[in-house]
């Protein structure tokens, strides 16, 4: 085993397959031509090498995002926003009363190290996990090159709204071509009179035709912010690779298509309900779920995240409801 920079990331030499192999605490993670093999103290676990890394580019993007990323039904992160808790059968119900789960719990900064460094070296050339499996080419076989450019994207994060001067701006046929789903969605922008001063405070963009132009499926990238309320849309197609665990209340509003969302117990991944989402719906999904989705044809989805950070205490001490409104 070999170490390298700070924080450290302990990584192998390439095995048979050409990859390297990772270790974080009792974590052990390989791969091979087509699966994920990840080891902890008390068990075993392996996945699809296509699930894992469309996973592990979301964990990584989102600095592991809001509550918990499960990867799958067994492996995950859950954010505490300055160290993270990485898990095995901890929200699994099988696992729990077989006393074969297991959580470390690490700084940030060593387990964003950990998680970007298997990203690149595990991606080979041509794969990109943000893009839809119809628009990428396929993640398997023995380490050829790799993505660096795609693993490493950069995600946007408006401090105000796309399109205000100096803020993100808005896309072009120069930087986003219109994705082959979205050709008949009308690219044509507001117009906007502001009064003379008033320039940079008077703003407006088609959010339609900007989203039209994403490259990325499942990636929530912040259009607009106002204090803690965050406009993040996001264009979907084939499966979430995540199952998405609330801290908090999610508003969705579906812009188009249709999304069949899978609700669970946050917990114990029990059944709590199949939710089919049509263009025009809006849906508030609570605080103690989790959720994946499923959407059959490239859709366009609003999700509307309350950032404050004080959040997930409120909602753990009972002072918040899970809900955001009782009718
Ligand atoms: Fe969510």
């Amino acid at each position: 085993m070999t170490d390298t920079a700070i924080p450290a990331v302990h990584a192998s030499e390439p095995n048979a397959e050409g990859y390297r192999e990772f270790t974080i605490g009792g974590f052990h993670f390989r791969r091979d031509e087509f699966f994920a093999h990840v080891t902890w103290p008390t068990g075993t676990h392996v996945m699809s090498i296509d699930g894992f890394l469309r996973a592990l580019q979301r964990d990584v993007a989102w600095d592991f995002f809001y509550g918990t990323v499960n990867f799958d039904g067994v492996f995950g992160t859950v954010n505490h926003y300055g160290t993270v808790d990485m898990f095995a059968g901890r929200y699994n119900d099988s696992y729990r009363k077989a006393e074969l789960d297991h959580f470390e719990n690490f700084p940030t900064p060593e387990i964003r190290a950990t998680f970007e460094a298997m990203l690149d070296d595990w991606t080979i050339n041509g794969f990109d996990p943000f893009a839809s499996p119809a628009e990428t080419a396929k993640p398997f076989g023995v380490k050829t090159g790799s993505n660096t450019a795609a693993v490493t994207r950069r995600r946007v994060t408006a401090s105000r709204m796309v399109g205000v001067p100096g803020d993100e701006a808005i896309r072009t046929d120069a930087t986003h071509p219109i994705n082959r789903m979205f050709a008949d969605v009308p690219q044509d922008e507001p117009d906007v009179d502001a009064e003379p001063g008033f320039e940079d405070e008077v703003c407006a963009f088609n959010l339609f035709a900007y989203l039209s132009r994403s490259d990325v499926t499942w990636n929530p990238s912040v259009v607009s912010q106002c204090k803690a309320s965050l406009y993040c849309p996001t264009t979907e197609e084939y499966i979430l690779p995540i199952i998405h665990g609330n801290d908090r209340v999610e508003w969705f509003v579906q812009m188009s298509d249709q999304i069949i969302w899978d609700v669970q117990d946050r917990d114990t991944g029990a059944v709590r309900a199949k939710v089919t989402m049509k263009a025009g719906d809006v849906a508030a999904m609570p605080g103690d779920i989790r959720h994946q989705g499923y959407s059959p044809k490239r859709s366009m989805l609003l999700v509307w995240e309350n950032a404050s950070p004080e959040l997930p205490e409120l909602i753990r001490s009972g002072k918040t409801s899970v809900y955001p409104v009782d009718f």
